[in-house]
Order: C-alpha cells, then sequence, then structure tokens
C-alpha cells in the first residue's frame, strides 16, 4: 500500500503554508476561532473527522458523544486532528413515516460534508440501524480512509424474571394485548424493561445486525462490534479506533480496497450465521452499489441460504447483546465458519490492515450455547429465499425464524412439500390494517395470507416496517400464532415472523402486488422458489387496464420537500433503494478536487 506523504493530504488545499495566502487564510481563520492552533491544521497531521450521529434526537447513537471524547484522545495520539461533524439524525422508532427514508438524507449530506470540507479520513460513528449503512455508503462514494465505531448495544433487558429484547418483547406484548392479558399501562413496562442503558437495540434486529455486518465487511476493528455501550471495553475501542483511523490515512486504505466483492459474499455468509436482519440485503446492495460491486438478492440466497444458524440471540433465539459479545462475538462466528470452511474469502483485508481470517483464527465461542458450533446449529440452511412470481419479481423470505408451528400448519402437506397455498386480504397500508384486521365481515381465518402493499418505498416514503402483521384478535385468542404475511414493506430486524417481504417492484411502481383483489388464491412453492397469484391471465390484463384507466395505484400525498424528491428519485428495495444517478458518483475525492 502507497505511504501517504504529507503533501498528498486532501486538507493541504486548504490549509497549506505554500497556497495562495488569501485562501488560505480564509480557510483557516474560521476554524482557529475556538482554539485549534496553526500547527494543528498547517503542520501537516491529518484531519480527521468524526461523523457524529450522536444527539438527543437519537438516543440509540446518544452515548457516541460520550465516546467521541476517547476517539478524540486517540486521534491526538496518533498525531491527527479531530474535527466532529455533525450528521442528519435518524432515529429509529421515533422518525415518521419511518427513518429508513432519512438514510438517503443522511448519505446524501455525510457526502457533501466528506467531500467539500478540509477530511482526510472520517471515523463513522454508527448504531441505530438505518445510520450504518448512510454512513458506509457516504465513505463509498467519497471513498476517504475511513473506519466505523459502533456504539455498541443496551444491556440485556429483565422482564419478569426472562431476558426482554428490544422490539421482540414488543410484538410478544401487542399480541397479549390484543388478547385482552394486560393493559397499555403494562404494555409500556414491558417495553421499557428491554431498554435498560445507553446503547442500540440489544436482539439481533436490524441494528446489531449492520454493527455486526459493518465489522464483517472490515469496517471495524476486530471484535468491537457487539461490546455492549456501557462497557469500559466500548470506551476502549473508541481510543484505539481513533488511533488507527489516522494510521489509515498514512496508508491511504480506502473503503474501496476493503469493502470488495469478496468482503461481501463474506458478510453474506455471516449474516445467515448471526440470523440477520432482513434489512441487510437492502442496506449491502446499497452499499455495494455505491463501490460499482455487483450484489443482488440471487447472490444472497447463492450464498447464504445454506449457512447454519449458530447466534442464539431474540428473535431467532433466546439470548441478548452481552451474551453474544460475551460468548465472543462476531470473531468467534466467523473462527466456527471458518473451521468447517464456510467463510468464502479469509483473506480480505480488513481496517486494522489485517485480514478477517488473520483477525478471527482460533478465537472459539466461549460459551457454546449463545455461539454454536457447525455441529449444534440452532437451525440448518438459516439464509434468506429470494422469491419470484406474478406477484413480483423479488423478495425476501427469512427462512430461519419459521416456527415448528407454522411449518408443521402451511409446510408440511406431504403431497406438497414445503408449499402453501391460501386466499389473500389485502390491505393497503398500515393504517387500512389497522382499520380492518379485527372486523369480523373479513372472515379471515387460517386459509388466509395477510398481504401488505403501498408499503414500499414510493408507497410509503421510505418502506414502513409493517409486513409482520399480527393475526386477527379473535384468532389469537383461540390460539392461532401467526398467519403467512406479504408486502412490499420491510419489518423490524427484531420480529421473529417468517414474512416474504421487501417485494419489489412495489404496488406503487405498478408491481404484481397491484392487481391482486381480496379472495385470489395465492401459492407459494420455497422449493421452487416462486410465489404467484392463481389468476387467469386475462384477467389480470383486465386488471391492470383498469389501475391504469384510474391513474395507477393510489399512494397518499408527500408531506415534505423531502419526502417527494426521494420518491421521485428512489430505487426498489432490491436494488438498495439507492436514489437515481447517486451511485455514478463514486471515489470522488481522488476523482476531483473541490473547486
Ligand atoms: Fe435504534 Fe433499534 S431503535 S437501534
Ligand atoms: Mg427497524
Amino acid at each position: 500500500m502507497a505511504k501517504m506523504t504529507k503533501d498528498k493530504l486532501r486538507s493541504r488545499d486548504w490549509f497549506a503554508r505554500t497556497g495562495d495566502p488569501e485562501m488560505t487564510a480564509l480557510y483557516l481563520e474560521r476554524y482557529l476561532n475556538y482554539g485549534l492552533t496553526r500547527e494543528e491544521l498547517q503542520e501537516g497531521k491529518p484531519i480527521i473527522a468524526i461523523a457524529q450521529t450522536g444527539s438527543d434526537l437519537s438516543p440509540c447513537n446518544r452515548h457516541h458523544i460520550t465516546l467521541t471524547k476517547r476517539v478524540r484522545d486517540g486521534i491526538i495520539a496518533a498525531g491527527g486532528t479531530p474535527i466532529e461533524v455533525p450528521v442528519h439524525p435518524i432515529q429509529e422508532t421515533g422518525k415518521r413515516p419511518t427513518a429508513n427514508l432519512d438514510r438517503n438524507l443522511a448519505y446524501l449530506s455525510l457526502v457533501e460534508s466528506l467531500m467539500g470540507y478540509p477530511i482526510d479520513g472520517v471515523v463513522l460513528n454508527i448504531g441505530c440501524d438505518k445510520t450504518t449503512p448512510a454512513l458506509l455508503m457516504a465513505a463509498a462514494t467519497v471513498n476517504i480512509p475511513a473506519i466505523a465505531l459502533s456504539v455498541g448495544p443496551m444491556l440485556n433487558g429483565w422482564w419478569n424474571g426472562e431476558r426482554a429484547g428490544s422490539g421482540t418483547v414488543i410484538w410478544k406484548a401487542r399480541e397479549m394485548m390484543a388478547r385482552g392479558e394486560i393493559d397499555g399501562d403494562a404494555f409500556l413496562d414491558i417495553a421499557a424493561s428491554s431498554a435498560p442503558s445507553v446503547g442500540y437495540c440489544n436482539t439481533m434486529g436490524t441494528a446489531t445486525t449492520m454493527n455486526s455486518l459493518a465489522e464483517a465487511l472490515g469496517m471495524q476493528l476486530p471484535a468491537s462490534a457487539a461490546i455492549p455501550a456501557p462497557y469500559r471495553e466500548r470506551a476502549q475501542i473508541s481510543y484505539e479506533t481513533g488511533k488507527r483511523i489516522v494510521d489509515m490515512v498514512c496508508e491511504d486504505l480506502r473503503p474501496s480496497d476493503i469493502m470488495t466483492r469478496a468482503a461481501f459474499e463474506n458478510a453474506i455468509v455471516i449474516n445467515s450465521a448471526i440470523g440477520g436482519s432482513t434489512n441487510a440485503p437492502i442496506h449491502l446492495n446499497a452499499i455495494a452499489a455505491h463501490l460499482d460491486v455487483p450484489l443482488d438478492n440471487d447472490d444472497w440466497q447463492a450464498l447464504g441460504y445454506k449457512v447454519p444458524l449458530l447466534v442464539n440471540l431474540q428473535p431467532a433465539g433466546k439470548y441478548l447483546g452481552e451474551d453474544y459479545h460475551r460468548a465472543g462475538g462476531v470473531p468467534a462466528v466467523v473462527a466456527e465458519l471458518m473451521a468447517g470452511g464456510l467463510l468464502p474469502h479469509p483473506d480480505a483485508i480488513t481496517a486494522n490492515g489485517a485480514s478477517i481470517g488473520e483477525n478471527c483464527i482460533g478465537r472459539a465461542a466461549t460459551n457454546t450455547d449463545v455461539i454454536r458450533t457447525l455441529a449444534t446449529p440452532l437451525v440448518q440452511d438459516a439464509g434468506f429465499l429470494n422469491l419470484k412470481g406474478n406477484l413480483f419479481d423479488s423478495a425476501i423470505m427469512k427462512t430461519s425464524v419459521i416456527s415448528e408451528a407454522f411449518r408443521a400448519r402451511y409446510l408440511s402437506n406431504p403431497d406438497d412439500p414445503n408449499a402453501f397455498e391460501g386466499r389473500a386480504v389485502v390491505f393497503d397500508g398500515p393504517e387500512d390494517f389497522h382499520r380492518r384486521i379485527d372486523d369480523p365481515a373479513e372472515n379471515i381465518d387460517q386459509d388466509c395470507v395477510l398481504f401488505m402493499r403501498g408499503a414500499g418505498p414510493k408507497g410509503y416514503p421510505g418502506g414502513a416496517e409493517v409486513v409482520n402483521m399480527r393475526a386477527p384478535s379473535y384468532l389469537l385468542k383461540q390460539g392461532v400464532e401467526a398467519l403467512p404475511c406479504v408486502g412490499d414493506g420491510r419489518q423490524s430486524g427484531t420480529s421473529g415472523s417468517p414474512s416474504i417481504l421487501n417485494a419489489a417492484p412495489e404496488a406503487a411502481t405498478g408491481g404484481g402486488l397491484a392487481l391482486l383483489q381480496t379472495g385470489d388464491r395465492v401459492r407459494f412453492d420455497l422449493s421452487k422458489g416462486t410465489a404467484d397469484m392463481l389468476v387467469p391471465l386475462d384477467e389480470l390484463a383486465d386488471r391492470a387496464r383498469a389501475l391504469t384507466a384510474q391513474g395507477g395505484y393510489k399512494i397518499p400525498d408527500s408531506q415534505t420537500p423531502w419526502q417527494q424528491y426521494f420518491r421521485e428519485l428512489t430505487g426498489g428495495l432490491d436494488t438498495g433503494m439507492t436514489l437515481r444517478d447517486a451511485t455514478n458518483y463514486r471515489d470522488t475525492a481522488r476523482k476531483n478536487k473541490p473547486r
């Protein structure tokens, strides 16, 4: 790797003593005004941005405000100058209509910050679900040396003597409330018990998934992703991360050197082994697109489906984030996969300059109930299926969360194994679902398959996490656990529902789902990978004509300018929901000197 000399630092374009004295003075004077010295800005010290996602609006990442002190110490100890850069806030559970809408907004704004200011390298403060992809996408586009720092999960939650996991316990509690077993106050107590400290969701939801995958991709220091937010090791790794980014700038080690096709293939395998969220393909496909690395949902099935589930975390299993860390975190998972020859590219380079194989070899789990061996997995074939048919071109199904009850009810017909048929009940968005689900007039029974449409990136701007629909309360009271769910929206990674989701194209862009009607028979064959409405072709053609005549599938008005721009520019969930033309801008810091 080429060694970066002082003169090659891009911040020299702003600050070098040898530059145009008038412009240099203009660039410098305002950075001096809070006490930075000319030595810190002009003596060839790398200027390191800390992309700050912590704020009062972002409680999951708020602890980064504290950790950043240690990051700064590390940067200074290694000879750099830290500059903290605010990132547009993204908070998963608080942002309406959905935090996913803001992933691309935070991406765009961070690209402008990194590109347009005197920055040589960046520490990416990742954590809450969409903060991780937003920051990795921006680092990919600008392609200056970058390292991610996870804020870490919350401590384990406890309720009634049992682990209470973020989100997962809420899906359970909403069923208890629908059955009349608890009231609203008890619901809130249960929810709060799952959030006992600073940090992000302690389940294997999208946050733990994406933070684990940032390490799997090589973008974090080894063994750092799973450290709980309040642990002393979290502050220590923050210091080490600050030190390391300065060296990465000197080594000119860039996101495109680390996040190669090999790294993404590793990440897909690791995602299956950890029981990662169905949001992972959306985000990794987006990051890859910004790096010009080809990656699609067929890759997820081809590389990931046959991999066993090793990590016993809720929602697929029983433990939570502290247990995951203590058992060895990502390196223990990687070590076990390597021992079985399942990690495709042990030689992929990572942020510390060593390969993922070198970092993880021999780091066996210290608790083999939390991180299982290949001989004792929780589930074989735990990856995603990518289903296709006349309903959509692509939809993901997380097979590792198919329960025994679900399998017995829907996938155990000896004449038709691994396939099920049903009667479609179609909901147009979450509001329609809440209005109708408990209405006895809908006649929803165990033969029904629930459909959610109008919930994709354009339909419900950003794509709502609403496909994991609960069964009607009268069925829940009869002991029915769940009905099959399908939709063009997403679902929370904390949900244990085996929904068929992220369907693309979505109804709002004329996908097959827009033609479906309540009462249609539908068929899913998991062995063949098919998903179809059993409706004659001429009938579908009639429906398509009628839909066009009424001006297409109706979606609610945008409520803000960004919602409108997002809808005009976004791609589908299958291709990562990237913005039109954004992926044409690659390696921008090397290609362009700022004007
Ligand atoms: Fe922020 Fe789960 S809601 S990490
Ligand atoms: Mg979520």
